[in-house]
């Protein structure tokens, strides 16, 4: 009986073995069973060594002309990405024109536009979305930051970014994934990366615009699969804050935050 056991115990722990060997070849996590992808440090094209010709090392000068070229294309500053989404607005509104904030809506844009300037980081831009309910929420924000550079840019609009997955009960998205889905990934493009080399000291970007393409660019800086975005909710006005390093690692520091509004003022529609 006792051998029997100890035989039985021996399979187990040997299967045990075989199994966890298999999932670490294959990627799988043990604990969870999820696949685990490993982090791309080139998702932005921006790795020094991807941008420098490569050169045959025939001598010590040309290895030190090529580690000096690497070091001119490095990124020497961390790049903020502060995503603020809209106030509430008037969901009947036929055209974007007539969709303009709510009075609550108003008071969540001021809210944040305080708790931004009570932050005080050293911003450097903000750009808004070319929507109504964008755009008047970052007038009400700039009162309180009136001289932050104001930019414009219609990539920044709502759209639908990808078919979602578990797919939406309601919705058809098919067609305006089509439409709005490259776009989106172009804003995804232009706003988040690591700094340029010529830049010297951190950045902080204010980025005012709607509840998907914060969600998408989530799930793109932080290599979620890029489908998994409508899983997440996102109240209005919230602070959403992506750090990117010189080394292209991206860190969320706060999503959907509205830590700073009374609690009658959070909506997400
Ligand atoms: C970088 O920051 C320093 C210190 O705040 C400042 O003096 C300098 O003008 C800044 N440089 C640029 C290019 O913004």
């Amino acid at each position: 009986m006792v051998n029997f056991s100890k035989y039985k115990i021996y399979v187990a722990g040997g299967v045990g073995a075989v199994v966890g060997g298999l999932s670490i070849y294959f990627g799988i996590d043990t604990m969870y069973g999820i696949p685990t992808l490993k982090w791309d440090s080139n998702w932005d094209k921006r790795d020094p060594r991807s941008l420098i010709k490569p050169m045959k090392f025939i001598s010590p000068e040309k290895e030190n002309e090529y580690n000096e070229k690497l070091n001119k294309a490095r990124s020497k500053a961390f790049r903020h990405i502060i995503l603020i989404r809209h106030g509430q607005y008037n969901l009947l509104g036929k055209t974007d024109k007539e969709r303009t904030l709510t009075p609550l809506g108003e008071e969540q844009a001021l809210a944040t536009g305080a708790r931004l300037k009570e932050l005080n980081f050293p911003y450097t831009s903000i750009i808004r979305s070319t929507m109504t309910r964008a755009t008047q929420t970052a007038i009400l924000i700039q009162k309180f930051l009136p001289d932050i550079p104001v930019k414009d840019c219609s990539l920044l609009e709502e759209g639908a970014p990808i078919v979602p997955e578990p797919p939406h009960s309601q919705w058809r998205p098919e067609y305006y994934v089509f439409r709005d889905g490259p776009r989106i990934e172009a804003a995804f493009r232009k706003y988040v990366h690591r700094a340029a080399p010529e830049q010297v000291n951190d950045s902080y970007d204010i980025l005012v615009c709607h509840g998907n393409v914060i969600r998408y660019f989530i799930c793109r800086a932080l290599q979620i699969p890029a489908n998994a975005w409508l899983r997440f909710s996102i109240n209005h006005a919230s602070i959403t804050w992506l750090t990117i390093s010189p080394s292209g690692k991206v860190s969320l520091k706060t999503y959907s935050d509205v830590g700073h509004m009374a609690p009658q003022y959070i909506t997400t529609s």
